[in-house]
């Protein structure tokens, strides 16, 4: 229900005060400074000045004394007095740089998804920033995309869970509550899915597909509340999504009950061109406002043609004073009307360092995402008092906060000053730590700083090989066609094999690499993603065994970049892969190379070890599987109890396997749990033949262990 105060706006303002409303620029255009880099095709929009009294919100306009000082002058001539809105690419924390959302999503711990983004929004909102472009939560199953980084994995239950857990953790319950601010979900819808995984490529899929896999997190966003959704670059169906009535208008309002705003990507609007989708920019306004795209990003269009479009007849103005009225409730939603600068606050934003309490949360959400890939010949946890041997590019670099990290303005902790809080400084020798420029194939000669590092090391215990790649080809534009290791990193590991001493490597990556030929180098194998501004303390908590890993990778890990895309959940083929007869032709596989990832959705170690007995599924009122899992060993640790289900026969094509439910639970030495999960009938609900949810009775697996290709199974008939 429309607050009177807002209609009455509505009513009293022009048509192009309504479009300018719907319109969101850079701060630059108000002649303040840009701090931050523009993404995307820019130009010049040729913007009058008086417009820019009317518009609605800005585009990364960040710090408390920034946004009082343009909001302050924007109110002074803004003729009806209404406050900007100020949204941002907040990704993985503001001052406090945490896990990137790939590895928070590796983390499974839902809470801890929750106070990530708690912690951003605090930070955000003391910044002046009302709304963060978060979370993205695009299934992903191709790590040649730079931006799977940002996202929580191939995975619709699992992002589902992550996306409803960051939304409450943004938003609270109440979005005028001090550090809170408003969430916005992207990309709506399919981004995650580029050809080849190729940044901005086509996207294409069935609309199964798109319900099954691509829909499920989004809609849980709107179903938490999500204040905004952002659509996205790509076509669904063929029509851009900013252009995409189906999806903006049937799927998201009319069958989700979306009633918040939603906003283009970065000039998508204009994409509308040379998407080949509109002829000129009054064409791309038409289609875009039709479709119930609300605020244009970066171009202007709506400003430029909006007009027009109404007066000949060619858009309702209802459609626009529809979408202004959207706007100005999310103003009216945040409290700006009462209190434009909400939580701005300068000396909040320029402290000298970030707080005590956020660098604490960093650390543990970052030891908590890290996944232990190998741990042979116990090689890991590390001892005090060891010899440690600390080699590669990223063994003492502070450039470990991943893409859309902002600015590094609070250097980050690097993996040697993380260790040396945990040994005497004697105990910690260094070789070959340039950073990874010089590492980069092609471009030095390094093979006699590797024979160095190889003589400066031989007489520690163990060597940590830190290697990875660099944090700048992770995020938007940052794909690749090669996700090996630098050829430098891998002579640098295979020689320090040469030692004889163990060696633990560490890989630092936006995206799952190819780590087959330094799998057999490495004794242990950690994958250590970007960490953020905590990064060498979580580590060195995992290292030392003060933090047990407890982290389960949500992507795939391919075993070589021909397998891409390689996921867990593919449907069932008529030629399966039997791997009792694994030199059958005429079946789905490659000659060279095993159907399977080198690392499965799910998979992760721990210093722990644990047994899974006695499962048991019971259909009688309800179905529950049970398990009983056993800390076998002698350290407390934290397992991931995964569920998963198959459908045997159905009227369409099912998916070899779908995680429903996990539930992570923390033994103490030799301790037994037993862990239970109601199947439920909406549980084995999918979408049909005509893109309706459908139960259908009959035999169904069920599947419960430690990661996707490790668990039992039982076969029942469910009606
Ligand atoms: C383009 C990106 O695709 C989107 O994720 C981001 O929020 C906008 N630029 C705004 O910076």
């Amino acid at each position: 229900m429309t607050k009177t105060f807002i209609q009455d706006l509505v009513n009293d303002m022009t048509l192009d005060e309504k479009l300018a409303q719907l319109t969101q620029l850079g701060p630059h255009y108000w002649g303040l400074d840009d701090t931050v880099d523009l993404t995307g095709p820019f130009k010049e929009l040729n913007i009058k000045p008086q417009v820019m009294e009317s518009i609605g919100s800005v585009l990364n306009g960040i710090g408390a004394r920034n946004v009082i000082e343009q909001q302050t002058r924007h109110l002074q001539t803004s003729r009806q007095k209404i406050p900007l809105l100020f949204m941002a690419d907040v990704i993985h924390g503001y001052r406090t740089i945490l896990p990137i959302p790939l590895a928070m999503g590796s983390s499974f711990d839902l809470e801890a998804c929750e106070r990530f983004a708690e912690i951003a929004a605090k930070e955000s909102a003391a910044a002046g920033i009302h709304v963060t472009f978060s979370p993205m939560t695009d299934l992903v199953r191709d790590p040649r995309w730079g931006r799977v980084m940002e996202t929580s994995g191939e995975d619709p239950y699992l992002n589902a869970r992550v996306t409803e857990s960051m939304v409450r953790g943004y938003q609270g319950k109440d979005l005028k509550e001090k550090g809170r601010i408003a969430a916005c979900v992207k990309h709506f819808a399919g981004y995650g899915a580029p050809e080849g995984g190729r940044e901005y490529n086509t996207v294409d899929m069935s609309s199964g597909v798109l319900r099954e896999f691509y829909l499920p997190a989004y809609k849980a966003a709107v179903d938490a509340g999500v204040a905004m959704v952002m659509a996205a670059f790509n076509t669904i169906d063929r029509i851009p999504a900013s252009g995409n009535s189906e999806l903006l208008r049937g799927i998201l309002r009319e069958e989700w009950g979306f009633n918040g705003v939603t906003i283009a990507d970065f000039n998508s609007v204009n994409e509308l061109i040379p998407h080949g989708a509109a002829i000129d920019g009054r064409e791309a306004a038409e289609k875009s406002l039709a479709a119930g795209l609300d605020i244009e990003m970066m171009s202007t269009h709506y400003l430029n043609h909006g007009a027009a479009l109404v007066e000949e007849g060619k858009l309702d103005i209802a459609l626009i004073d529809e979408a202004v009225i959207r706007v100005l409730e999310l103003k009216d939603a945040l409290g700006l009307f009462d209190n434009p600068f909400k939580d701005a606050d300068p000396l909040v934003d320029e402290a000298p360092k970030p707080s005590a309490e956020h660098l604490q949360a960093a650390r543990e959400l970052g030891a908590s995402s890290v996944v232990l890939l190998k741990n042979d010949n116990d090689a890991l946890p590390l001892k005090r008092g060891m010899k440690i041997g600390l080699a590669g590019p990223f063994a003492t670099s502070i450039h470990v906060l991943g893409g859309w990290a902002g600015t590094e303005k609070d250097p980050a902790v690097s993996l040697y000053t993380g260790i040396s809080q945990k040994t005497s400084a004697e105990n910690i020798f260094t070789a070959m730590t340039g950073e990874l420029g010089s590492m980069l194939e092609g471009v030095f000669d390094v093979e006699d700083e590797i024979e160095d590092a190889y003589q400066q090391l031989q007489d520690c215990d163990v060597i940590l090989a830190a290697v990875g790649e660099n944090q700048q080809d992770t995020g938007e534009g940052g794909s690749k066609s090669n996700l090996r290791l630098s050829a430098n990193q891998e002579k640098l590991i295979w020689r320090l094999k040469d030692t004889g001493k163990k060696i633990v490597t560490i890989v630092f990556s936006g995206r799952p690499l190819e780590l087959k030929p330094v799998l057999d180098a490495s004794d242990a194998l950690l994958q250590a993603w970007f960490l953020g501004t905590e990064s060498g303390n979580s580590l060195a908590d995992v290292l030392f065994g003060d933090y047990n890993p407890s982290g389960r990778l949500s992507m795939s890990f391919p075993y070589s970049v021909g397998q891409i895309p390689v996921y867990y959940n593919a449907y069932q083929t008529g030629r399966p892969y039997d791997p009792m007869y694994p030199n059958v032709r005429y079946v789905t596989r490659y000659l060279d190379c095993p159907n399977d990832p080198l690392f499965c959705f799910g998979y992760g170690l721990s210093y722990s070890k644990f047994a899974y007995n006695s499962f048991n599924v019971e259909a009688a009122d309800r179905v529950v599987a049970s398990i009983e899992v056993e800390n076998t060993s002698d350290i407390a640790g934290k397992e991931t109890v995964q569920l998963y289900i198959h459908d045997v026969s159905a009227s369409v094509v099912r998916p070899v396997k779908e995680l429903k439910g996990f539930q992570q639970i923390t033994l103490a030495p030799h301790e037994k749990q037993v862990v239970s999960f109601e199947i439920t009938r909406e549980m084995l609900m999918f979408y049909g033949k005509d893109d309706q949810l459908v139960f259908e009775p009959g035999e169904y697996d069920i599947m419960i262990g430690r990661n996707s290709g490790d668990h039992c199974t039982q076969r029942i008939w469910i009606g």
